[in-house]
């Protein structure tokens, strides 16, 4: 029981286990170094990444909650060529899989990142953003609508052989409609929540604790309504799903398996612990053992 198998397969990826860093919270991954090796994830994805630079928001952009953080980092990363050129290369002596999470404010952004990135060696899989408004479409969130959502899917579809993962917002009523328009684009997997919609206000100062007023709020707060949105869309679509949302420990993760995910990602618990993603991959083996369960296949939506 020892050798218990922890490997999933998403898409064309076959991950060493189900345990993911996800976007924003891990870094470039250089910053964890020195805490853990690498490699024993199950995948690595770096902070959202678009065709230009961005800024982000101003500040404060974090602020904490009982229970959570509200950020409003406001996507700001590098730009492509930036990354390519001075981030990429470090990942080249990782043996984990490098995941790239994207973004545009149209679709025609989208679908040209997919296919620059689908030349680039060294990486696995990109993991579609689609919280974020369309321009051209005057601001409406693309992850919103899944009249929206279905055609860019389609698009970027076409312009990548990578392993095509789309993130989905928790932003809105019906998490199970977007989920299958996500499919019905062509999504090989969907990865679920990303940050739900929040606020904080000082009463001293009677400002808001956040620049930009509005955030997006993550960690264990939000645990019980993205398991439940992850259960929700396990019903209605047969791809894979990566289960995000406030997993802190080995137990959280594994609820997420039972409620359908076949792997999961961790976000704000590497900012808490950053040795947090390699416990939570030794805890799901230590409960595999002790409750004989040999394959984590089993275990996926066994609930019930
Ligand atoms: C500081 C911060 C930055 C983030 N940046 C991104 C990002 O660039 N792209 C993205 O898709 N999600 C981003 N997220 C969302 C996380 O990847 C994750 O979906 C969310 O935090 C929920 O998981 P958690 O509760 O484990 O943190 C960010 C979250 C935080 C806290």
């Amino acid at each position: 029981m020892k050798n218990c198998d922890l490997t999933v397969k998403i898409g064309k990826m076959v991950l060493k286990n189900p345990v993911i860093v996800s976007s924003g919270t891990f870094g470039f991954g250089e910053e964890f170094e020195d805490f853990f090796d690498l490699n024993q994830l199950g995948a690595i994805i770096p902070k959202g990444i678009s065709l230009k630079p961005m800024a982000g928001n101003p500040p404060p952009r974090i602020f904490e909650t009982e229970g959570g953080l509200i950020n409003s980092i406001g996507l700001q990363n590098p730009g492509f060529q930036e990354f390519i050129k001075n981030k990429l290369p470090y990942y080249r002596h990782l043996k984990t899989h490098l995941i790239i999470n994207f973004f545009g404010n149209t679709q025609k952004e989208y679908v040209e990142l997919a296919r620059r990135f689908d030349r680039i060696p060294g990486i696995s899989g990109l993991e579609m953003n689609i919280s974020c408004p369309n321009i051209k479409k005057g601001g409406i969130v693309f992850g919103v609508d899944p009249q929206m959502a279905f055609p860019l899917v389609r698009a970027v579809r076409k312009a990548t052989r990578l392993t095509l993962i789309v993130k989905l917002s928790p932003n809105v009523t019906d998490i199970a409609l977007m989920a299958k328009s996500a499919e019905e684009g062509g999504a090989d997997a969907l990865s679920l929540v990303n940050t739900f919609r929040a606020m904080a206000i000082n009463i001293h100062s009677k400002k808001p604790e956040l620049g930009n007023i509005i955030g997006g709020l993550s960690g264990p707060a939000i645990k019980p309504i993205a398991l439940r949105m992850v259960w929700e869309v396990h019903q209605a679509v047969k791809v894979p799903i990566i289960g995000i949302g406030g997993i802190m420990k080995a137990e959280d993760a594994i609820e997420f398996i039972l409620a359908g995910a076949s792997a999961i990602q961790m976000g704000t618990a590497n900012l808490i612990n950053p040795r947090a993603g390699i416990e939570v991959i030794q805890g799901i083996r230590k409960y595999f053992i002790q409750n004989k369960i040999d394959r984590i296949q089993k275990l996926i939506g066994a609930f019930g």
